[in-house]
């Protein structure tokens, strides 16, 4: 047992210190220019017969313009089932590089662009694949369970590839037949994983540093001075805060929660780029962040992912006018990626059967 009351095994790995960005500042826009751009970037999708997939935690603008355009605006297991799905030629994925070397990986025919190919995340950032196949090694009887959010090697280090959207009934069906698992790369989820399920598992030790500075006193302040609020937290938040959860979920669990609960309001601890969508579909409710960090604290983050934050209109247009930042997958890493990955989503079409 950990002094936190879970069983966790962390592997004994040092991992890279991740240097986190700045937040980008992006120039304000007048209505006009916003309507402009938007309109190039229209005509521009239809030129290239692309679409544009876009996460719940990049602009709302772009979240916005995805919707409008017939693309899809989503958590990252619906971001890779969409592009499987839809007929484009270009996929242009709004969002961290993981989510685009995914499209690219599942559709290795098709033209995978990016905003900003710098646009990475701690998580896969701190998942170096050497370093992570190395651990693997000690443990030739495990499965190995990684993920999403790491790099293309990385999953073609592994036996199944999961979003948080379907860690949970994964992890079961997997415990359900005795195996061990290596989970990695995040702590908090792969820990929060293994209290529903019982599984026996080892964690390579990273984390998001956006979940990771939600705070457990303040929010237990915050929720007092909030009594009719429910709770909901991204499963990438430390223990504690999961504890106060009324709700624990993906991106998209947290919106259906907003959308179908009878509380009027939700206190709400992930990115707060998913606050767009949640306003669209529940105009009535009340959402209130967070906390992070504490009073009068500097945090890295505040709740807003610094490299989600990298997607613009902006460099959207530039990207789909100079057909830069394309992401490549060489074939023969693609077919070895690819493996885990679709038996998470044959896994996710036979639970919906
Ligand atoms: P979802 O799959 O829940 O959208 O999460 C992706 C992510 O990066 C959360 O930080
Ligand atoms: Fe990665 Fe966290 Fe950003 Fe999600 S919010 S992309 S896990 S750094």
């Amino acid at each position: 047992m950990t002094s936190d009351g879970s069983r966790a095994t962390l592997a004994p790995v040092s991992i890279p210190t991740v240097s986190v960005p700045g937040h980008p500042v992006w120039p304000q826009l007048s209505n006009e220019e916003e309507l402009h751009l938007k309109e190039n970037i229209k005509d521009l999708l239809i030129q290239v017969n692309g679409v544009l997939v876009a996460h719940y935690y990049t602009d709302g603008r772009l979240q916005d313009l995805a919707d409008e355009t017939g693309g899809c605006v989503a958590d990252s297991l619906e971001m890779a089932r969409f592009g499987t799905e839809h007929p484009a030629s270009t996929l242009v994925v709004a969002g961290v590089k993981f989510m685009g070397e995914t499209s690219k990986i599942l559709n290795n025919e098709k033209r995978v662009l990016m905003p900003d190919l710098a646009a990475t995340c701690s998580l896969d950032e701190g998942c170096p694949a050497d370093q992570f196949s190395r651990f693997c090694d000690q443990y030739p009887d495990h499965t190995v369970v990684v993920y999403a959010n790491t790099s293309a090697e990385v999953k073609a280090r592994s036996d199944w590839v999961v979003t948080s959207g379907i860690a949970l009934p994964i992890i079961k069906h997997l415990a359900s037949q005795g195996k061990k698992i290596i989970w990695g790369p995040d702590k908090h989820l792969g820990n929060y994983v293994q209290r529903e399920t019982g599984a026996e598992m080892i964690f390579w030790p990273g984390s998001c540093v956006v979940h990771e500075e939600f705070r457990s006193v303040a929010l237990s302040r915050f929720r007092k001075l909030h009594p009719e609020a429910a709770v909901l937290v991204h499963p990438e938040s430390p223990q504690s805060v999961i504890e106060q959860a009324d709700v624990v979920g993906s991106t998209t669990a947290l919106i259906n929660a907003v959308v179908s609960r009878d509380e009027h309001s939700f206190i709400i601890a992930t990115d707060k780029g998913i606050f767009n969508k949640m306003r669209k579909l529940a105009p009535e409710k009340t959402l209130l962040e967070a906390p992070t960090e504490g009073e009068g604290a500097t945090c890295q983050s505040c709740a807003r992912c610094p490299w989600m934050g990298m997607n613009s209109l902006q460099n959207l247009l530039t990207t789909l006018q100079e057909g830069t930042n394309e992401i490549h997958v060489s074939r023969e890493l693609a077919e070895r990626a690819r493996i885990p990955i679709q038996r998470m989503l044959d896994f996710a079409s036979q639970m919906k059967n």
